[in-house]
């Protein structure tokens, strides 16, 4: 998880600077929380593919507001520390087992995103809009990184334990069966 969380970070260039944006600019935010966690799940309740994550259906709409407004919270708060990005990683399992893929997370994200540049660009002069919504753009595409690696990997680990395979027999299986995918899929490229 420290390696995953240490590449996503150099690459996406986000440090504690983009934290202290954040807090900065936290009472702001949050004054958006409502309408983006009602734009949120208006659009999760809408699609057919994502509403049947919800067993419950609308029932189970106040619950899941809770806790998409207690995440937005704690990232805009910009108190982001080791504990906050183990909980990004923990969301990763918690989707396997509730059947979120990151196809839906992470079209989700990007709509997060473009409701923060939208209001950011409305409420507040150029430089400090463009700082705001970087540092946000950062720090949620990092968390999307984590989710989305929490996901994968932890997949791969229970996979192989419940099916107590060996690593090194699973590594030669898959480069077999990788190379086989690829020429396999290049038909539908290729000319
Ligand atoms: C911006 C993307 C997303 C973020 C940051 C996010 C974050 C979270 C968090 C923080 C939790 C709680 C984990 C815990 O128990 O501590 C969670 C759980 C959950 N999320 Fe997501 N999520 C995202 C996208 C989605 C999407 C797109 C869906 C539905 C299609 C979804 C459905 C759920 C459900 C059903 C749970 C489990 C709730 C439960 O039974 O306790 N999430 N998510």
């Amino acid at each position: 998880m420290q390696e995953i969380l240490k590449d996503l970070q150099v690459l996406t260039g986000m440090s504690e600077q983009d934290y202290a944006v954040l807090r900065q600019h936290s009472t702001l935010m949050q004054n958006w929380t409502d309408e983006f966690v009602n734009a949120f799940y208006d659009i999760l309740f809408s699609y057919d593919r994502t509403l049947t994550v919800f067993p419950r259906g609308m029932d189970e709409r106040p619950d899941r507001e809770k806790t998409l407004r207690m995440w937005y919270e704690s990232v805009t708060n910009g108190e982001i520390d080791g504990k906050f990005w183990w909980h990004q990683w923990y969301v990763g399992l918690v989707h396997i087992k509730v059947k979120v893929s990151n196809t839906f997370m992470l079209g989700m994200t990007s709509r997060l995103q473009q409701l923060v540049l939208e209001k950011c660009v409305s409420t507040l002069d150029k430089n400090d809009a463009l700082g705001l919504y970087t540092a946000f753009k950062r720090v949620t595409d990092v968390v999307a990184g984590m989710i989305a690696e929490g996901y994968f990997v932890n997949y791969v680990e229970s996979l192989e334990n419940v099916l107590g395979f060996n690593r090194g027999l699973i590594d030669r299986m898959m480069e077999m069966e990788i190379e086989n995918r690829m020429q396999a899929m290049q038909g539908k490229f290729r000319g």
